[in-house]
Order: C-alpha cells, then sequence, then structure tokens
C-alpha cells in the first residue's frame, strides 16, 4: 500500500515481515524490515532507490496505484547493495529511457551489478536535478555504508533520503517514527548502528556536520529501511552523534563457550565480582547467543571479558565469529579480560587477551585459568577479576 508523505510525495516500498536474517545470514533481523523506495512526482518523475529483486512486482504494483511506471524520467539509486537496486532491471523494462542517477562510485558498482546498457548520469556532492517545481540535491557519503553511498535531499518538502543511513531493519504496519513503539524503534535503529555503522564511525559527525552546514529544512529523514523520521526528525541525527563517540556505558559484557560448564562457572563468578564492584553485566553463550545481539551489547559496553576452554590448542569455535566482529567493528574506548578451562595445553587465555591486544582493547588484568573443573580457589580468581574489570569501569 502506498503512503504519501507530502504532495506527490509516495512511499511505494515494500515490507518484508517474514525475514530473519540479512545479507545472507550475516545480520539477524529478529523484527523483519522493509525496502523502502520513493516516488515524487512533478513536472518529472524520479524514483529514489528501489526494492530487493523478490520484491520488484511489489514495487511496479505500488508504482502504478500512482502512475504508470513508463513515465519515470530519473532512478536514483544512492547505493548498489542489491536490496535497493535489485528491482532496477524491472523498473527500467518498464521505464527504459530513464536516466540511473549514480554517486561517482556508484558508476562504478551499479553497473558492475547489472552489467546493463542503461543511461547513467554520475553526479557529485552539491548537484542538482530539476524535476520542475522542486529539485533533487545529491550529496555522496563514501562509507556510509559502502564507497558509493549517496544521500538524495528533495528540495521544497525537505526530505532527506539518506538510504542506508539512520535506517532500521523493522517491519511495521505504519510508515512513521511517531506510529511505532520507541523501544523497538530505537533497539534496531541501535543494533543497525552497531553492527553495519561502528567502523565508520570516525566519518559519521562530519557527514552531520557537512548536511547541517547546508542549512537546508529537514522536515523528514526518509531512509531506505523501517520507518521515516517525521516527527523530531533530528533526533536520529543526534543519538548518530552520540553513538559515532563511542563512549560506552559503565557496565560489561561477558562472552564465553562451555564443554562441560568449567568455563561456565567461571563466567558466573567473574559476574559476581562485577556486581560486587557495582558494575551490572549480562552474560552470553556464544554459541547460542545471537552474534548481532551480542555484538550490540558489546557497543554498549565499557568492559568485555571472553572466555573459552583449550581446544586444539585454540579457542572453542563458536567465539571465533565474535573474535572477528570485535577486530572489523573496530571499537573504542573499551577494556578487556580474559578466562577459560583446560585440561593439558591451555591456550586460550593467551590467544583471547593477544586478540584484545590487537584489537586495541587493553586487558585490564592478566586472566585465569583453571585446570580441569575450577576449584573454589579458581572461582574466587574469576571474582577477583571481575571485581579488578569493575574498578577500572568505574574509574573510566
Ligand atoms: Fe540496505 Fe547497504 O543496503
Amino acid at each position: 500500500m502506498v503512503t504519501e508523505l507530502a504532495s506527490g510525495v509516495f512511499w511505494v516500498g515494500v515490507v518484508d515481515w517474514a525475514i530473519r536474517h540479512f545479507h545472507g545470514h550475516e545480520l539477524s533481523t529478529h523484527r523483519g524490515t522493509t525496502y523502502n523506495a520513493y516516488l515524487i512526482v512533478d513536472e518529472k518523475v524520479a524514483l529514489v532507490d528501489t526494492v530487493w529483486e523478490p520484491f520488484q512486482d511489489a514495487l511496479i504494483a505500488n508504482i502504478r496505484e500512482v502512475m504508470g511506471p513508463e513515465r519515470i524520467d530519473f532512478v536514483i539509486a544512492n547505493h548498489s547493495e542489491t536490496d535497493h537496486s535489485g528491482a532496477l532491471p524491472a523498473v527500467l523494462r518498464h521505464a527504459p529511457r530513464a536516466t540511473v542517477v549514480v554517486s561517482k562510485r556508484g558508476a562504478e558498482s551499479v553497473p558492475g551489478h547489472y552489467h546493463a546498457a542503461w543511461n547513467f548520469r554520475a553526479v557529485q556532492t552539491g548537484e542538482r536535478l530539476g524535476l520542475g517545481r522542486r529539485e533533487l540535491v545529491f550529496v555522496e557519503a563514501p562509507m556510509l555504508h559502502w564507497p558509493d553511498s549517496m544521500f538524495t535531499y528533495l528540495t521544497g518538502d525537505g526530505i532527506l533520503m539518506p538510504n542506508d543511513a539512520f535506517g532500521q531493519h523493522y517491519a511495521t504496519a505504519f510508515r512513521f517514527n511517531d506510529q511505532v513503539d520507541q523501544e523497538e524503534l530505537y533497539e534496531e535503529a541501535l543494533k543497525y548502528y552497531a553492527n553495519i555503522l561502528t567502523p565508520f564511525s570516525s566519518l559519521v559527525p562530519k557527514k552531520i556536520e557537512e548536511l547541517l552546514a547546508l542549512g537546508v529544512p529537514v522536515n523528514m529523514i526518509a531512509p531506505s529501511h523501517g520507518v521515516i523520521w517525521r516527527q523530531n526528525p533530528l533526533q536520529i541525527v543526534e543519538k548518530y552523534r552520540q553513538w559515532s563517540a563511542q563512549v560506552p556505558e559503565k557496565r560489561a559484557v561477558i562472552v564465553y563457550d562451555t564443554m562441560w560448564q568449567a568455563t561456565r562457572r567461571m563466567a558466573e563468578a567473574v559476574g559476581r565480582g562485577l556486581a560486587a564492584g557495582g558494575v551490572p553485566y549480562k552474560i552470553f553463550h556464544a554459541a547460542l547467543a545471537d552474534r548481532n545481539d551480542v555484538v550490540t551489547e558489546i557497543f554498549q559496553a565499557k568492559a568485555l571479558i571472553l572466555g573459552s576452554p583449550t581446544q586444539n590448542q585454540g579457542v572453542l569455535p563458536s567465539l571465533l565469529p565474535i573474535l572477528g566482529e570485535i577486530k572489523g567493528l573496530k571499537f573504542k574506548n573499551k577494556i578487556g579480560a580474559a578466562f577459560g578451562s583446560y585440561g593439558w595445553s591451555g591456550e586460550s587465555v593467551k590467544i583471547i587477551e593477544q586478540h584484545l591486544a590487537e584489537c586495541k582493547i587493553p586487558v585490564v588484568t592478566p586472566g585465569v585459568l583453571a585446570k580441569w573443573q575450577p576449584t573454589a580457589e579458581d572461582l574466587a580468581a574469576c571474582e577477583k577479576l571481575g571485581r579488578q574489570v569493575a574498578e577500572a569501569v568505574i574509574k573510566g
């Protein structure tokens, strides 16, 4: 069903209630998602972004609710990732003379995905495209989150369409931020930022300043996923500014795996130490917890404490994706520690500590190793580790 954002500006996207894994299986989407596309009908007609290819028929049907798709003059491809570009071939079949507007980097990536002889126009920051009463203004946003990413701004109505930025994987009955559960909305917006945008955090404030320096009214922020920020739209800009600073909260996350419960018992003892030191914590079993949810918790916490028994002179395999995320997402302002049980060689704690150091997460106290099942002394050492981490957390 089409939703009119402003006179002649229509949401023609689709709601995907079913999807539970995104980017292949890389990102969990517990609340589904939406693929947002916007149709602007003026003297000229522009479609801003499309949808994932399996939903192309729904997109075309939505466009038909407004007008024939053959009337489209411009398709703005803000970003080539296929959740937004996947229906380009279908749209261009209906509107073969339309011009596909891309960023300079999009001029490589969009043709690289579709190898089609479409009319392309590459634009750079500040370029304008007149539609009649209104214009589109383009702002390149490289690495937010791909090199080709671009924001499109509609004058007159003051609608910013920033593609993935400010988005959420959040399927909802309604299209606007003031119509949905605020707690759910912010959970999804934060998960999106933590898992996708964290490594590019240094670019976020610069892009925000660049946008605000344009001095143009922003009446709505209409991202390519989730709801449209209509009520106080700059609230999500301010949140992004805060999140990009990566100032953690005074709490801890313990992530562990265990074979015969020895490392689990150690994890719980570390937790007791943290609580005794006044620091709240959460414990996640790496093999059972959702990795993206764990990443979101790590993003918010000051301390990350990892535990694994030693297996084959390494850590248990379920820890490896978490170690990979910690490295790839380039978290800042964190502290860490390690623990684990072993039977004979006992390398896991050292491996974790080395990994934390490589990720520029200082290890605040030497790790605890327990042979076979932990003794009362081993558990006391884990509690002490928890208290020491708590002290470091509180000290900031
Ligand atoms: Fe929603 Fe980067 O695609």
